[in-house]
């Protein structure tokens, strides 16, 4: 038995001025006409019936989910009175599974990344499925690192045994620059691409063992569930809980760790930077150009046209992207700082 749950309730701040707090990245069409959240359902619903994919998100990104996945049951969507991050989400999915009286193989993915070759997708979620539906263990899908990005959570992996699913030494989330450049250079180190199999079981076990305000939290909800005071429940216990993602709270603790590396390409399009990476073809100067943007002497450059035309004259390395209502102009490199601008204008409202 296994059912995917797809965690759809972050804010994504990187890619403002797209992505803004009432419309967050995985719900914006960046790399193809389908939104994030829609192309992560249909690689799924490639191999995975439609009534055993589940999407969590906050209540107030609901419409959207409705609006973008109108062919999902209602019941398929979990709703979270406010974002707590990963751990919760995930606990809460993996208690309405329990409480039903299964307890299946989770999938868990983000929302939020390119896939390219979904065949071998496929084959590498089979993989840690198997792994994981065994015994109680925690089972991660490994990318590969090509630079020393510290968004992302690294695995290093405890190398000479099954290639197709290494054991886990450890997990950093989120390391520092000097820290991520080290696992770079000495091997054995992957990317976490935030896919995670587990049994539903397996899952709340972990949470009662690391996190156990998050465990007794979720068993108070699960009391509500089904009752007329369900939503007030919830959303008290909501009120109280630490924001947490699942990777510091739980992978940085647990020694049950397997990892599959992916054979399939992928990218979190994390930033705009990245937009030059996955495979959009750049014009003979070195520019990537989304709708409508012309360029006199204008080389390597990002340009993101498709609300409202750009033209640039004499401009290298810079990012820029047009939307109804703001404009970002960004030296290449420095594309990290967007996030610093979003709370600069959360500031100045
Ligand atoms: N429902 C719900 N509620 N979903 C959430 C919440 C929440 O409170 N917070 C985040 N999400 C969703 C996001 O929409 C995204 O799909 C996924 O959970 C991961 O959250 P991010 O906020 O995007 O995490 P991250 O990118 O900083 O880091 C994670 O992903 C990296 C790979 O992209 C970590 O797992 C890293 O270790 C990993 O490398
Ligand atoms: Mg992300």
């Amino acid at each position: 038995l296994h059912c995917i749950l797809i965690l759809a309730g972050g804010n994504g701040k990187r890619l403002w001025p797209k992505s803004r707090l009432g419309r967050p990245k995985q719900f914006l069409s960046i790399t193809h006409r389908q939104s994030m959240l829609q192309a992560t359902v249909s690689r799924f619903a490639k191999f995975v019936p439609l009534q055993d994919i589940h999407v969590v998100t906050i209540q107030k990104y609901e419409h959207i989910v409705q609006d973008q996945l109108p062919f999902l049951s209602m019941s398929n969507v979990i709703i979270e009175p406010e974002g707590k991050d990963t751990a919760a989400s995930i606990g809460l999915s993996a208690i309405r599974q329990l409480h039903r009286g299964r307890d299946p193989v989770m999938v868990t993915s983000p929302a939020d990344a390119y896939v390219r070759n979904d065949e071998e997708f496929e084959k590498c979620i089979a993989i840690a499925s198997e792994k994981a539906a065994k015994q109680d263990h925690i089972v991660t899908i490994g990318i590969s690192p090509n630079k020393p990005e510290t968004g992302f959570g690294y695995i290093q992996v405890i190398p000479g045994q099954n290639e197709f699913c290494y054991k886990v030494e450890r997990f950093i989330e989120k390391p520092a620059s000097d820290l991520a450049r080290k696992f770079l250079t000495t091997g054995f180190h992957y990317w976490n691409s935030g896919i995670f199999v587990w049994k539903a079981s397996t899952i709340l076990g972990m949470i009662e063992k690391h996190l156990p305000i998050l465990y007794d939290a979720l068993i108070r909800m699960e009391r509500g569930f089904g009752q007329e005071s369900e939503h007030r429940v919830i959303a008290q216990e909501y009120k109280n809980l630490p924001q947490l993602s699942v990777d510091y709270g739980i992978l940085e603790k647990a020694d049950n760790v397997y990892m599959v590396p992916a054979t399939f390409d992928w990218n979190d399009v994390g930033n705009w930077a990245s937009l030059g990476e996955i495979g959009k073809e750049k014009d003979e100067k070195g520019n990537t150009v989304l709708g409508t943007g012309v360029g006199i002497d204008t080389h390597h450059c990002i340009i993101d046209g498709r609300e409202i035309p750009i033209a640039a004259i004499g401009l290298e390395n810079m990012i820029i992207v047009s939307t109804k209502d703001a404009i970002l102009v960004c030296k290449k490199g420095r594309e990290h700082e967007i996030k610093d601008i979003y709370e600069l204008l959360l500031e100045r409202g």
